[in-house]
């Protein structure tokens, strides 16, 4: 048995991944680091590269962003140490997304640039959603790879991490069978002032056009317990900005008996003593209730912004979509927020020619984003991804159609959000300061609303994490710019 693969084997019988980091990291010996030197002692160069390290790349959404979290906090409670260049680590990861092709290209454009180290020791791996997809068609396309693992696998992360460093070729974590959510100790936070909790994941819609539900699985939702747990103890370590995070949160339901729905969640996460911020994302019109809109205007803490992707403005495409709801019925929602208590800003998401959207279908997007006045939206060429209903609809259409339609709703956007974002000059807003630019001698803050508010104000430092009142002065397409009104 190899040094290697006695500290996996000892490891697996001494010691439960569930016990505090602190606690476990005492026993990571420098052993394994001199069994490893040993055993690559033909090598200079990975002599250099100390064992038990590791990079990761995080592609995607929030969601992977906040997995990754999880994932680089499970690492250094089982003893790695994180390196900031794939060269210098013995394990590079990849958290990799697969909600358009393009996404999904960058994994192996990455992987191709490592494949001469194909037996040489490195270990990789591919995490999330191209990982679940894909499967172990990984290791075919990228030889060198050692690992492929999707996010409902990675509460056996631990165990898949000993495979590995036991001389595993080829670890899997595949399985979508699963009522767990990845409900870790180990998150390791990089943003001092937000932090991010997931309340649920996957998705049981069936959108046309989307992957998620068989790269993320079937809905699971935290119990109300252990998130409300997570959000205290993010409070009593200073956070002050929470954000749920969820394929659908709208579709929350805790898995205890307490039952609590979305709404309900939301109100006593904003109750929690030391949180001045709550955000969520995202959501899907069908499960977006009015009591949502009621939780946001009884509490303040509820922040005045809801994402509410609408993806066409033609109710035919939405139903080729499969999204669920109407035209008409997505307006109703939105009427609920523009007549409701406080102002919220209202962003989206579009995609442009899905198959068989005519040029008809395609306007009435375009009206809509008139008739709604978005803050702000993201919008996407239509994607065929693997397995979804909509790769054998007919009417596909031409990528240079969709280029041509992409290019006329974001001309549109900017010209909706230039006249909505100078009708924000001379008010005064509160900003969460989130960082610092020093070249423009400004600070940059974030408002309740979701908009970057560039300052000036006296202080060179200091501000960081500070809640400030800002008076706006200027505006542009994607941003305002203003002076503090407090600086004191
Ligand atoms: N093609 C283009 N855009 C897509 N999205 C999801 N799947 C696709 C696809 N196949 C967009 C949707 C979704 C956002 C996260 O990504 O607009 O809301
Ligand atoms: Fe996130 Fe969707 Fe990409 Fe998966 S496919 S990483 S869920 S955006």
């Amino acid at each position: 048995m190899t040094d290697r693969q006695y500290f996996a084997r000892s490891r697996i019988q001494s010691h439960d991944w569930r016990q505090p980091t602190r606690a476990r990291r005492v026993v990571r010996p420098r052993a394994i680091e001199t069994s490893w030197h040993s055993r690559s002692q033909s090598s200079l160069e990975y002599r250099l590269v100390a064992s038990k390290t590791f990079y990761i790349e995080t592609f995607g959404c929030q969601m992977n962003a906040h997995d990754s979290e999880k994932v680089i906090g499970t690492l250094l409670a089982e003893g790695y140490e994180r390196v900031d260049a794939p060269d210098n680590a013995h394990l590079v990861l990849y958290n990799t997304c697969s909600i358009r092709d393009k996404a999904e290209q960058k994994v192996f454009s990455r992987l191709q640039q490592f494949k001469r180290e194909a037996g040489k020791g490195k270990l990789f791996g591919v995490l999330g959603c191209v990982a679940q997809q894909e499967g172990e068609k990984i290791f075919d396309r990228a030889p060198h790879v050692n690992l492929v693992a999707g996010s409902a696998s990675y509460t056996r992360l631990p165990e898949l991490l000993v495979q590995l460093e036991a001389g595993g070729k080829r670890v899997t974590g595949l399985s979508l069978d699963t009522d767990e959510a990845f409900d870790t100790p180990y998150t390791r936070r990089d943003n001092p002032h937000r932090a991010y909790i997931t309340i649920i994941e996957g998705c049981d819609k069936s959108c046309a056009y989307c992957v998620v539900p068989f790269t993320r699985g079937p809905e699971r939702s935290r119990t109300s317990e252990s998130v409300m747990a997570e959000a205290r103890r993010l409070a009593e370590d200073g956070y002050s900005e929470i954000q749920l995070l969820g394929q659908n949160v709208n579709s929350y339901r805790d898995s205890s008996p307490a039952g609590w729905d979305f709404a309900t969640l939301l109100r006593r996460v904003a109750g929690i003593a030391g949180i001045r911020r709550v955000r969520y994302t995202t959501s899907h019109p069908r499960d977006f209730v009015k009591a949502i809109v009621e939780a946001m205007d009884d509490n303040p803490v509820l922040c005045d912004h809801v994402h509410l992707p609408v993806q066409s403005g033609s109710s035919r495409v939405l139903a080729a979509m499969d999204r669920l709801y109407t035209r008409d019925q997505y307006l109703e929602r939105i009427e609920w927020l523009k007549t409701a208590v406080r102002q919220y800003a209202i962003t989206t998401d579009i995609i442009v020619g899905f198959p068989g959207e005519t040029e008809a279908d395609f306007q009435e997007t375009l009206d809509l984003l008139d008739a709604v006045e978005y803050d702000s939206l993201f919008s996407f060429k239509y994607s065929p991804r693997p397995n979804t209903a909509a790769l054998t609809l007919p009417g596909h259409i031409p990528d240079e159609e969709k280029q041509r339609r992409l290019a006329i709703v974001q001309e549109k956007q900017r010209a909706i959000q230039i006249r909505r974002n100078a009708q924000l000059v001379g008010a005064t807003r509160e900003v969460l300061v989130e960082g610092r630019n020093p070249a423009m001698g400004q600070w940059i803050g974030r408002t309740s609303d979701n908009r970057t508010l560039n300052f000036t104000h006296p202080a060179a430092d200091g501000l960081l994490g500070r809640y400030l009142d800002v008076r706006v002065t200027r505006s542009g397409p994607n941003s305002l710019a203003g002076e503090a009104v407090t600086v004191a």
